[in-house]
């Protein structure tokens, strides 16, 4: 493509992306419904677990699976899924405040208490306890899941090297990476020192939220807004050595859920610290998401990588759009109006595209979503059901009902 070429392109992708359009979908979406496909989804879901066991955790559905119910996986901490199902629980409890869903809930939320006082195995303890101990506290104001996520914050900030200034996300793949590795999807786990912070854990946690989410900010992306998926330090001094990837096509490509944890990441890192350079940062790595989508996407759902060359024929991943859509919900509230009404638009073609019978299992099985990706380079969870995907969805719908009313 000659450069004439490439800048008109360039110049049109720019322009669907401002005005939100993208030629997608406009089916139009009804969250309030959606929530209560979600609520039967689960109602569905916990009958198809029997015999039940609080330690067993929803974790996928495969491509070619023939049962209606979930697989699960034992709630360990080697399994970074198992805060998930009582996180959705939690939220299908607070839509139809069934007290039924909130027995669940605090039965499957008690199973990963013990995760928080061993030492930590990663950065993962961070989703784990979040999803469960948080949400229920948010809800219920129980004053243990407040003591239990405090001790989960000091035992995910042992993981912290202050020489570097981030966490290390993967102890175990030290010796791979040839260094301290950190994963952009660590940005989500901040969210438990800030919390903690706030809630009498002490100052030091907050300061080393902030200073993980500085040198990420400073190493982890590409001039364009784009981000690696893994960032290699120098475990002493603390010096960045290479950008590189775990889950996605290639080092250099934009594995699409690495770039939604980014945006739902800084989304949050301005929640608790309204430090402008964080939001200016998150409104740039959102912008080279959306351009990118509109490039290379039928619809409002990324490919799980955007560079596959397999283009439209790739697979998809639903869990991805999930997250950036409850993202985008959250940022809209921190920008002036025509963003904030360009953000909303953007979450509610993915949240409509997503509630489309192409990407809601509906009667076939109990999960909410199909097509998503887990980890594709592994050939695991490509065009599944997967756990995550119906966490951020209903969050999304959540959110968005809650500016509605
Ligand atoms: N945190 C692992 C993943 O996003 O697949």
């Amino acid at each position: 493509m000659n450069v004439k070429k490439k800048e008109l392109l360039g110049l049109l992708l720019l322009l669907s992306v401002m005005w939100g359009s993208c030629a997608r979908s406009n089916a139009p979406l009804d969250a309030d419904e959606a929530l209560d496909y979600c609520a039967h989804q689960v109602e569905r879901a916990l009958e198809a677990l029997q015999p039940r066991s609080y330690t067993m955790m929803p974790r996928n559905i495969l491509a070619g699976d023939t049962q209606e119910g979930w697989n699960c996986r034992e709630a360990i901490p080697q399994e970074w899924c198992s805060g998930f199902w009582p996180g959705v629980l939690w939220m299908a409890y607070d839509h139809t405040g069934d007290e039924a869903l909130r027995t669940e809930a605090e039965r499957y939320t008690a199973s990963l208490e013990y995760m928080a006082s061993r030492p930590a195995y990663d950065h993962d303890l961070g989703f784990i306890i979040i999803n469960s101990f948080l949400k229920g506290y948010e809800l219920t104001g129980d004053a243990h899941y407040r003591e239990v996520a405090l001790r989960a914050a000091d035992t995910l900030a042992t993981l912290c090297n202050p020489t570097v200034g981030t966490m290390l996300s993967w102890p175990r793949h030290v010796g791979d990476y040839g260094g301290h590795n950190t994963i952009m999807d660590n940005m989500i786990n901040l969210e438990l020192l800030f919390w903690a912070a706030e809630n009498g854990g002490g100052n030091h946690l907050r300061d080393l939220a902030v200073a993980h989410a500085e040198t990420t900010m400073q190493h982890h992306f590409r001039p364009d807004g784009s981000c690696y998926h893994v960032a290699v330090y120098d475990t002493l001094t603390g010096d960045f050595i290479k950008g590189v990837t775990h889950q996605g096509y290639s080092d250099e490509s934009m594995w699409s859920r690495g770039q939604a944890w980014a945006i739902y990441g800084y989304t949050m890192v301005y929640r608790f610290t309204r430090d402008e350079r964080f939001l200016t940062h998150v409104r740039k790595v959102t912008d080279c998401y959306l351009q990118r989508l509109a490039a290379t996407s039928d619809d409002n759902i990324p490919l799980w990588d955007m560079d596959d060359p397999r283009g439209t024929a790739a697979p998809k991943d639903a869990s991805a759009a999930a997250i950036v859509a409850s993202a985008l919900i959250e940022l809209a509230g921190y920008v002036e109006e025509a963003d904030a009404q360009r953000y909303r638009t953007h979450a509610e073609q993915m949240l409509a595209d997503l509630s489309t019978p192409q990407y809601q299992c509906g009667e076939s099985s109990v999960a909410f979503l199909r097509h998503a990706t887990g980890h594709h380079p592994a050939g695991s969870e490509i065009d599944a059901s997967i756990i995550y995907a119906d966490y951020y969805y209903i969050e999304a719908l959540l959110r968005l009902h809650r500016i509605e009313e």
